[in-house]
Formats: structure tokens, C-alpha cells, sequence
């Protein structure tokens, strides 16, 4: 049986269609954040998968892995760290370019935020493709920082971002409507 609180988190998260793009099903979770027991549920989720496990970084993603990170970050005692979109970190960064349907897009950490043999969640609110997770995945990877797992409050499973990411391990709480 699943645990009673997906369900009320599932039904916190509003689908807007046709946003930002015609076809696309947004998964608003600016509504979850309203409903304070199912944003408190969902975090506990979180912390009660990850207390254990000698995590010492969060990294969050922008834009919404800032929002669901540092509340995780306080409870486990990991630092968090910021995966930014181009240009936005002041400090020197180390950077990793992903390809989109069309084009590429780039992610950005600044250096000596991490150490190498740290243990690191990577933490976004959605798994579409899995381009955005994969990359920083790879950023953190390529400063000699093990990955103990991903995780997100959303997966939209046709996309087949899983597959993506290869063997690295994901946890998500709900499917996308
Ligand atoms: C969304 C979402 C993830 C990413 C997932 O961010 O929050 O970060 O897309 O897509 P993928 O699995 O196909 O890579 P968005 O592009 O809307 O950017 P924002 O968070 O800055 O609004």
C-alpha cells in the first residue's frame, strides 16, 4: 500500500494546460506550497529517505529545487548548493552543457562549493526528459562527488527521463497528471 500522504500531495499539484507552450501540461507546484500539510508532507518524506544516509551536500536545481532543497538540506544537516542557469553565480563556476529538443541549455556550481568524496542528493521538482537532472548529475560527478541518489516531487514517466539517467538511482513521490 502506498503512504496515505501521495495521495493529498498529488491532488496540491495543479495542472495547467497549454503552459508555458501549447501541449504542455504544467505541473504547478505553487499550489502545494499553499497546503501546508501536504508541502510539510512532502519534505518529511524526503528527510525520513535521506537522514540516514551520510548526505552531506543538497543540490538544489533551478528554479524549484531551491524551494524543496534547503527545507532538506536543515533537517539531514547537509549543506545546499545552488545548480544555477548561465551566468547567475557570481564566483568562478564549473559548468555543464545538456542538449534540449532543440538547442542546448547549460548548468552552473560555483567551484569549492563541494569537495571531492562528498555525498550528494540532487534534488529538482520534475523529471521530464531527465536532461536538466543528468547534467547535474555529470557536474558533480566530474568533481569527484558520489551521488547517492536523485530525487523529485514529480516524474512524467512517458518522457522516459529514468532511462536517462542510466543505473543513477531516482525517487519520486507522485507521477504527473
Ligand atoms: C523544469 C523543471 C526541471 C526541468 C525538467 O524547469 O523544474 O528543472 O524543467 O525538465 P527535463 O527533465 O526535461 O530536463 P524549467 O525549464 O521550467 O525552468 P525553471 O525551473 O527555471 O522555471
Amino acid at each position: 500500500a502506498q503512504d496515505p500522504r501521495l495521495a493529498r500531495i498529488s491532488s496540491a499539484i495543479r495542472v495547467i494546460p497549454n503552459f508555458p507552450k501549447p501541449g504542455i501540461m504544467f505541473q504547478d507546484i505553487t499550489t502545494l506550497l499553499l497546503d501546508t500539510k501536504a508541502f510539510k508532507d512532502t519534505i518529511d518524506l524526503f528527510v525520513e529517505r535521506y537522514r540516514d544516509q551520510n548526505i552531506s551536500v543538497v543540490a538544489g536545481v533551478e528554479a524549484r529545487g531551491f524551494i524543496f532543497g534547503p527545507p532538506i538540506a536543515l533537517a539531514i544537516g547537509a549543506k545546499f548548493v545552488p545548480m544555477r542557469k548561465p551566468n547567475k553565480l557570481p564566483g568562478e563556476v564549473i559548468s555543464e552543457e545538456y542538449s534540449l529538443e532543440y538547442g542546448t541549455d547549460k548548468i552552473e556550481m560555483h567551484v569549492g562549493a563541494v569537495q571531492p568524496g562528498e555525498r550528494a542528493l540532487v534534488i529538482d521538482d520534475l523529471i521530464a526528459t531527465g536532461g536538466t537532472l543528468c547534467a547535474a548529475v555529470n557536474l558533480l560527478e566530474r568533481v569527484g562527488v558520489h551521488v547517492a541518489e536523485c530525487a523529485c516531487v514529480i516524474e512524467l514517466p512517458e518522457l522516459k527521463g529514468r532511462e536517462r539517467l542510466g543505473d543513477r538511482s531516482l525517487f519520486v513521490l507522485v507521477n504527473g497528471a
